[in-house]
């Protein structure tokens, strides 16, 4: 039985009744933000506001290797050219080769330094485009020091009810990318990252892992899975490899425009400031929580959410 319920059956006896029914745990009722996060960067400028960190934060990241899935497009490729700029090798994987070369493109007119960025074509769904991914990688470093799970799918579009009309085919479709290749790209990217002493993981989630929105359901329950997994693979870690900086956490990017969102006028670029954050954060930094793009820390199912500035100086 939950514990409120057994305190309100309590409370009823004692005439107490709604004060306590109606009492909230007080962690949730406290929104808790790290200060400093940049939204509306130009990422033009990324020389002069480093996207928000602090020169020792932004220091830290050069040297690191770091794997971003879903870096052709949107967040992956906003993130991937920041990593670049502070300079972290970064390993590029989409499916699409033209895609991945237009990120490239657009980091040379930022005035990144492009020969960090190594494209490595696959599609995280399969195995053995994983297994040849981590070839390529394996040719350029002996070590990984964080994975961005960033690529996925957006709901198919099949009318108001997906939940009554989406194909078996199409759900699985969906499932493959969105949970289980984030999985699978974690599994097959762990041994680099042991290898470097340092488990970072962002697994890319959304609002919509909070949300029973009609007409996203099938998206909604993907998103949510993300939420789990990244939680669960957290937990694991930190028991599996008691000797390494594990922080491997879920990032809500919110809205941007996007290929998988057309409508939206944010720039991709407003994600990277939380998520340099993330990866930069010096050892003992949180492990299994949830965070929004903009600062807020976040609480999913019964996790509370982390309650410890991210950019504070240690
Ligand atoms: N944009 C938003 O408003 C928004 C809001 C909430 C959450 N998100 C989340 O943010 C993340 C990034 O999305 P985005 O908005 O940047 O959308 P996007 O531009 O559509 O990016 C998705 C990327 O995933 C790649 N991808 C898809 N399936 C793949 C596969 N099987 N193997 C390898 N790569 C694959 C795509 O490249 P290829 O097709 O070349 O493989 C594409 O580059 C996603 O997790 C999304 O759910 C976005």
């Amino acid at each position: 039985m939950p514990l409120s319920l057994r305190w309100s059956r309590e409370a009823k006896r004692k005439g107490r009744l709604l004060k306590v029914w109606w009492k909230r745990p007080q962690v949730s009722d406290q929104v808790f933000s790290t200060q400093g996060i940049l939204q509306q960067v130009d990422p033009y400028f990324w020389r002069e506001h480093h996207f928000g960190l602090p020169r020792a934060r932004w220091d830290r990241l050069n040297g690191c290797a770091f794997w971003v899935t879903g870096a052709g497009t949107g967040y992956g490729r906003a993130i991937s050219l920041a990593l670049a700029a502070a300079g972290a090798q970064v390993f590029l994987t989409g499916r699409r080769k033209e895609k991945l070369q237009e990120t490239l493109d657009e980091g040379i007119a930022l005035g990144i330094n492009i020969d960090l960025c190594i494209p490595v074509v696959a599609d995280i769904s399969v195995e053995s485009d994983l297994a040849h991914a981590v070839e390529i990688i394996s040719q350029h470093v002996s070590h990984l020091h964080g994975l961005v799970n960033n690529a996925a799918f957006p709901q198919p579009g099949v009318g108001p009810y997906p939940l009554a009309d989406l194909s078996l085919a199409a759900w699985s479709e969906l499932f493959a990318t969105n949970v289980t290749a984030q999985w699978l790209t974690s599994r097959t990217a762990l041994p680099l990252m042991t290898n470097s002493g340092m488990i970072r993981i962002i697994f890319m989630s959304s609002e919509a892992g909070w949300a029973s929105t009609p007409g996203f359901g099938p998206y909604n329950v993907s998103k949510s899975a993300v939420n789990t997994l990244g939680a669960s693979l957290a937990a694991e870690c930190v028991e599996h490899f008691p000797n390494h900086d594990v922080q491997v956490n879920v990032l809500v990017p919110g809205e941007a425009c996007t290929e998988m969102n057309r409508g939206s006028t944010e720039s991709p670029y407003s994600v990277v400031s939380m998520a340099l954050t993330l990866l930069s954060h010096p050892p003992e930094g949180p492990n299994g929580y949830f965070f929004h793009r903009d600062g807020r820390h976040l609480a999913f199912a019964y996790s509370t959410a982390y309650m410890k500035d991210l950019l504070v100086q240690k």
